[in-house]
């Protein structure tokens, strides 16, 4: 007998454990176009030939994405929601559908989580999988980052002090955005966004896209072996430490606090956890995403992260939030 008090969890339970099959839908339909085919209306039959697929598959999606409201069906045709049309059609300027095609890149592996717990996470790497091999899968992912933190790449920058500082080291700065905003702040303001060689030339799209040539340049390397050089005044690390262990944290964090000049500061931005570890539920869920997709990663904690610019020889802490899941803690060298 299921307890009337019980209910309400019971449909949440059931809703969370299915929660995947709306996912898989949506991520299904941007793989295979379906938004990029209904800017004109449609039958399924012509959806089918459009996206070389069967007919029986293409209209039970159909159907669900209709159910969903992505799209509208009238008779026997099917077209996008203006706000399909406005942010899940490829190549329009105000697309936000990437993260898609990135979940995409995830979910198979997310698929294997019971063995992830009871063997460790073996050999899944992200980093190695796309971000070394592919430059497609690369250009996705680093799409995704910069649509993801338009919002929170200016909200971190109005929350920074930024008075005095001329020279900007972004660590794994993917598209360059929060160097962006930092500029649009400060326009005394240059940046070096320092990053793998696949990720570059997606960040290269980005400076002349945002205008910013001449004002953010690019250096080739690998933040956890090379070395950052010398001479700045603030060095950010947005969202870099997750996907990293603990121990090399430290290294990125012991090698900025050599890099920078003395006053100089360094800017920690990431999904991060208090002290009890499962607040808030957000960061606590992405720290699932890490353990699935890196060797050693995981949401860390403001005083995990403290402790960190501490042991590196960093004074005068001072943090603060950017969104319900995410923060940041600045450090200073003296
Ligand atoms: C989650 S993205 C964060 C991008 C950006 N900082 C932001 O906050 O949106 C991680 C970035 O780290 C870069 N990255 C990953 N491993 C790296 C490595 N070993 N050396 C340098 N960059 C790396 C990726 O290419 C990507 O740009």
């Amino acid at each position: 007998m299921i307890a009337k008090s019980d209910s309400k969890k019971i449909v949440q339970m059931i809703e969370e454990g299915s929660g995947f099959w709306t996912s898989s839908i949506l991520i299904a339909a941007n793989q295979l176009d379906i938004f990029d085919a209904l800017s004109l209306k449609k039958t399924a039959q012509e959806v089918a030939k459009k996206i070389n697929g069967k007919l029986r598959g293409t209209e039970i999606l159909l159907n669900a994405l209709t159910a969903m409201g992505y799209i509208k069906k009238v008779n026997e045709f099917y077209m996008n929601t203006p706000f399909s049309e406005k942010y899940l059609v490829k190549g329009k300027e105000t697309y936000m559908g990437s993260a898609l095609g990135h979940y995409y890149q995830m979910w198979k592996d997310w698929g294997n989580l019971v063995d992830i717990v009871k063997n460790g996470s073996g050999d899944i790497q992200f980093e190695k999988k796309f971000l070394e091999t592919d430059a497609n899968q690369t250009e996705v992912f680093i799409d995704t980052m910069y649509q993801l933190g338009q919002q929170d790449s200016v909200t971190l920058a109005s929350k920074l002090d930024l008075k005095g500082v001329k020279r900007v080291l972004d660590v794994g700065g993917g598209p360059g955005h929060y160097s962006f905003a930092m500029i649009e702040k400060n326009p005394q303001i240059r940046a070096t966004v320092l990053d793998l060689p696949l990720t570059l030339r997606v960040t290269k799209k980005y400076i002349k896209k945002r205008n910013m040539t001449g004002k953010v340049d690019t250096i080739e390397g690998d933040f956890t072996k090379d070395d950052y050089r010398k001479g700045y005044d603030l060095i950010l690390l947005s969202h870099v430490l997750h996907s990293n262990s603990l121990k090399d944290c430290q290294k990125m964090i012991n090698k900025s606090y050599r890099a920078l000049n003395g006053g100089g500061r360094i800017v920690i931005h990431e999904f991060v956890l208090n002290d009890d570890k499962f607040t808030p539920p957000d960061a606590a869920i992405f720290s699932v995403n890490m353990l699935v997709n890196t060797k050693e990663g995981a949401s860390y904690s403001i005083s995990e992260i403290t402790s960190l610019l501490k042991s590196a020889g960093f004074k005068n802490f001072r943090h603060g939030r950017v969104t319900e899941r995410s923060g940041f803690v600045v450090g200073y060298k003296e």
